[in-house]
């Protein structure tokens, strides 16, 4: 009884809920080229401590964003607010010209895959759950994003394959499994832009390689925002942005951060096997 009013409250809690604001008239027709523009943005949650204070960037159609900072400041919170999981307070985001608080929330989500943080997978099987990336996929194409993601292998050994149930009731996946399912639905959905919270879970670094693999299948082509814990991971970036405190504090690629010798350079110096968090962490103020 105790569960099941707790879940009920829950469940009222999203029947309550305020419907998302529809000033949102406009829609993409056409597919985008993924450009994207910040401008001046500035965000909170609500709780009168803005998060984000004048971030301005400027994403080109096919470039690589990293955004590395030490914890708290503001990285997944500035992605957050491209496909409009939240609404920034004060400035602009468009993509493609338009404004992004102006066009459909379908219209524009269609536009972005979210590899996250932690992988989302839901209870179904693994086909379902890869399939949810685009759900009129052939079966051509769905084996085709599995391997490109480098997850055909292991679900080939599941004991159903592609009809293995995952979540509550079935298989077990590990953490690298399950993102390189994530992948393999991002591939499937093809949206030209990209955001990738990666996972700090640690990895061995055999499956680390096969998930940077089909990462780098992945973002070929698209406009990727990648919050990375390994530098090896963003040296390659067009454009990296070094976050503190909800600013961004110094923005270049590899080479050019490393002439203004400042964090990030530090950063570099710091770093021998230890992720970018240590790094900050080792860090004086
Ligand atoms: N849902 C939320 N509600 C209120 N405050 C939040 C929420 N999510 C994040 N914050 C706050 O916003 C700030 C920025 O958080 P954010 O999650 O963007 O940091 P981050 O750089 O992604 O950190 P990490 O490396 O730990 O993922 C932090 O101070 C955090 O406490
Ligand atoms: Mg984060």
């Amino acid at each position: 009884m105790q569960g099941a009013r707790a879940a009920g409250e829950r469940v009222f809690d999203i029947l309550d809920a305020e419907p998302e604001p529809t000033d949102r008239k406009l829609s993409f027709t056409a597919p985008i080229r993924g450009d994207v523009v910040y401008e001046q943005v500035v965000f909170d949650y609500g709780e009168g401590r803005p998060v984000l204070h004048d971030i301005n960037l400027h994403a080109k159609p096919g470039q690589m964003i990293a955004l590395v900072g030490p914890t708290g400041a503001g990285k997944s919170s500035i992605v957050n607010l491209l496909p409009g999981f939240y609404q920034h307070t004060g400035g602009s985001i468009t993509v493609d010209g338009l404004d992004s608080k102006l066009v459909e929330l379908e219209s524009l989500r269609r536009q972005i895959s979210v590899v996250s943080q932690e992988a989302f997978l839901f209870n179904g099987s693994v086909r379902e759950n890869i399939l949810y990336g685009n759900l009129s996929a052939t079966d051509d194409a769905l084996v085709n994003a599995a391997i490109a993601a480098n997850c055909h292998d292991f679900i080939r050994r599941l004991p159903e394959g592609f009809d293995s149930h995952v979540g509550e009731r079935g298989v077990k996946l590990s953490v690298g499994e399950k993102q390189r399912i994530s992948i393999a639905r991002a591939l499937l959905k093809d949206a030209p832009i990209l955001i990738l919270d990666e996972a700090t879970a640690s990895v061995d670094t055999a499956t680390e390689r096969l998930i940077q693999e089909a990462l780098e299948r992945l973002m070929k082509g698209r406009t990727s925002f990648v919050i990375a814990h390994r530098l090896s991971t963003i040296r390659n970036a067009d454009q990296i942005l070094v976050m503190r405190d909800g600013r961004i504090v110094e923005q270049g690629n590899h080479p050019q951060l490393m002439s203004l010798n400042g964090t990030y350079a530090r950063l570099t110096r710091i770093q021998n096997t230890s992720s970018i968090e240590d790094g900050f962490a080792q860090m004086p103020g």
